[in-house]
């Protein structure tokens, strides 16, 4: 994904965060497993992590790689839920400071990572200042992912009505994640800080009650930063649309993407 040309909305999320923590999904195990295959990270090295949600790759990280975690959330209310989710960790360090700020004392670090944060990141700094922060070898690692609802009837009709003037939300059925992943491959060869990327793709079936659906829907910066009012009619339009559809599932193709990048020698 590109840098974000929405900046002033980035911590929109902090209004919305008991909904960020009920309904984003965390990155699944395969996706991790691929990750340190190509970054061999290995346990107690240091990790820093932009933009950490609630935990959405926290959580993962720490169960599948034992690697010590600084997580960056400037959010309060996120940062909160973070810190509830992580409070029995140790190897959890949980700070406030945008990338931007943040002074780099805990490194330097084994990897740089970030799960659907990087583009709100200011690009003139994001990808220098994390090669700054590496180790020799050290790894960026970009991930996201874009969910789709997999029934083409009711994708359609919410494409057409419930988002309507939400374009944001629109979604095709494929959602090409390869153009997205190589947009941000582009952005890390012309900072001429890392060798060539890597980019791992991945599918996941996900499915929510109506309530988590809307509960996710109104998690995103677009829905986030919406009036009271314009957020309450988009949600109706929703819940009208599941009902007319008879929808008590709401089937998701979540499709994910990580991109990741060795920092080269200078
Ligand atoms: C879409 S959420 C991603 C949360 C989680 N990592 C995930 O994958 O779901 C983006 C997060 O980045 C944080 N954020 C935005 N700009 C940031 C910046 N410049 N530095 C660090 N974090 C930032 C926001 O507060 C928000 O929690």
């Amino acid at each position: 994904m590109k840098a974000n040309t929405r900046r002033d909305h980035r911590l929109a999320f902090d209004t919305v965060a008991e909904a960020y923590d009920r309904a984003r999904p965390q990155v699944p195990a395969d996706m991790v497993d691929s990750i340190l295959e190509l970054t061999r990270l290995t346990a107690g090295e240091k990790v820093l992590e932009i933009g950490a949600g609630t935990g959405q790759l926290t959580l993962p990280l720490r169960r599948q790689a034992g690697v010590k975690v600084i997580a960056l959330e400037p959010g309060k209310t996120l940062r909160a839920l973070l810190e509830k989710n992580t409070a029995t960790d140790a190897m959890v360090t949980v700070r406030g400071e945008l990338f931007e700020d943040y002074d780099g004392g805990d490194g330097p670090f084994a990897a740089v990572v970030s799960g659907n944060a990087f583009h709100w990141v200011d690009p003139r700094v994001s990808y220098g200042k994390a090669a700054d922060l590496l180790l020799q070898n050290g790894y960026l690692v970009l991930l996201w992912n874009v969910p789709t609802v997999e029934d083409q009837a009711l994708r359609v009709a919410l494409n057409t009505r419930a988002f309507a003037g939400h374009p944001d939300f629109v979604r095709g059925e494929d959602p090409r994640v390869e153009l997205l992943a190589a947009d941000c491959v582009e952005e890390i060869n012309a900072s001429g800080r890392y060798e060539a990327p890597r980019v791992e793709q991945r599918r996941e079936n996900l499915s929510f009650t109506p309530d988590d659906y809307v509960t996710l829907l109104i998690s995103y910066a677009n829905a986030a930063v919406l009036s009271d009012g314009e957020r309450r009619a988009l949600v109706e339009g929703v819940r009208a649309l599941l009902g007319e559809h008879g929808v008590d599932e709401v089937k998701v193709v979540n499709a994910l993407y990580a991109v990741v990048a060795r920092r080269s020698e200078q």
